[in-house]
């Protein structure tokens, strides 16, 4: 059994798959070609903002986000320690220093209240100038954002969505990858909607920062690549990559609904034994992962030990906390700063998830898993 099946879903698009990348070999623009801004425009669409700007990673679509909002040494970056360590990375990599925000219990993602108790303490406290909030929309499922956006106002701080394993998450009729000032997303193969390479995409309904985003892709360019007018990066997504995410997009919708039936069996299946998913009324998750919690450490051990002992992959998303990483021991954090992700990190596991998963394949996992 595969933890993603990316196998199943190429059989199924391989013939428009390949046609598209020899439509783009024929044509000959690798770089910044049509399928660019078809996709661009299709994605927008998507998620109803404004603007998309397609770049190469859910890495630099953050990092980007960051030098458009001019965040740099000196500012403090808002954030929670249960994510991937993407998220906090680009923080440090413009130079400004990461606060950890702990998580709601039940939803995993960034606890609004605590939140504002962060910022408060960075005001009365710390020499830091807070500069922003990165939310993450951990396992596809978006963050509190009605509240969010409350402390955003109060304390007059954007919103940057991590949105890299949400896309084809909602609240309500809002998709996912809307809700930020800037909001991003991954392409990574592995994640919902992922290409065969690496990729990324930035939204935003401010034409401003469209404009910085699109300058800071190209190396800062002003009106031409050799006339540079801001520090930037090379950012740009693949026109092959663009061709074959075009292909997937096709198919997405179908996928997602096929991924909430899969949590849907998983967890009236499992709900007695483990703690499933809490989904707020009113969202809806796009499943990048569909993680529960053991009663504690030794239960997860023997859960996924019974699981390997049948073929079964299973993962533990996130062992470390990012307070607890070497990476960012400088910033002097330890155990029992974050009780909450702290406490979750050691009982939480993710099953197989992927749209192809059959209900077969879903009652041997959960029969071994309730036994
Ligand atoms: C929450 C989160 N943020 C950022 C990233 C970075 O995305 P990428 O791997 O495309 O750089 C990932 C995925 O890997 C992620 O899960």
């Amino acid at each position: 059994m595969q933890f993603i099946d990316l196998k199943s879903q190429y059989k199924l698009i391989k013939s428009d798959v390949l046609k598209s990348i020899e439509n783009v070999l024929e044509h000959g623009q690798y770089i910044m070609g049509p399928e660019v801004s078809l996709l661009e425009e299709k994605l927008a669409d998507y998620v109803g903002a404004e603007y998309c700007i397609s770049c190469s990673s859910g890495t630099d679509a953050l990092l980007m986000a960051l030098m458009a909002l001019e965040v740099g040494p000196g500012d403090a970056v808002f954030t929670t320690p249960f994510t991937f360590v993407a998220t906090a990375e680009v923080i440090s990599l413009v130079g400004a220093t990461p606060i950890f925000v702990d998580i709601d219990k039940n939803t995993y993602n960034i606890s609004p209240k605590l939140l504002d108790d962060a910022i408060q303490g960075v005001v009365s406290k710390i020499s830091l100038n807070p500069k922003a909030i990165i939310p993450v929309d951990l396992f596809g499922l978006p963050a509190d954002y009605v509240e969010l956006k409350k402390v955003s106002e109060k304390y007059n701080l954007p919103i940057i969505e991590d949105g890299a394993q949400s896309f084809g998450g909602a609240i309500d009729d809002q998709k996912a990858c809307s809700f930020g000032d800037i909001s991003t997303t991954s392409f990574f193969p592995a994640k919902p909607l992922g290409g065969y390479g690496d990729g990324g995409a930035i939204f935003t309904n401010d034409q401003n920062l469209k404009e910085k985003l699109e300058s800071i892709r190209v190396h800062g360019k002003g009106d031409n690549k050799y006339n540079n007018i801001r520090i930037g990066i090379n950012g740009r997504l693949d026109s092959i990559q663009a061709a074959i995410l075009l292909q997937k997009l096709s198919i997405f919708d179908e996928e997602i609904q096929s991924r909430q039936k899969v949590a849907a069996q998983y967890s009236s299946q499992l709900k007695d034994s483990f703690v499933v998913p809490n989904i707020p009324e009113q969202y809806s998750s796009a499943w990048a992962q569909y993680s529960i919690l053991a009663d504690d450490s030794e239960h997860r051990e023997a859960s996924m030990q019974k699981l390997k002992d049948n073929g079964i992959p299973s993962a533990i998303y996130y062992p470390i906390p990012l307070h607890l990483q070497r990476a960012y021991e400088n910033l002097g954090y330890s155990m029992g700063d974050y009780t909450i992700c702290e406490n979750i990190s050691e009982r939480i596991f993710s099953l197989p998830m992927h749209p192809y998963l059959t209900e077969a394949e879903i009652n041997q996992i959960t029969l071994l898993l309730n036994n």
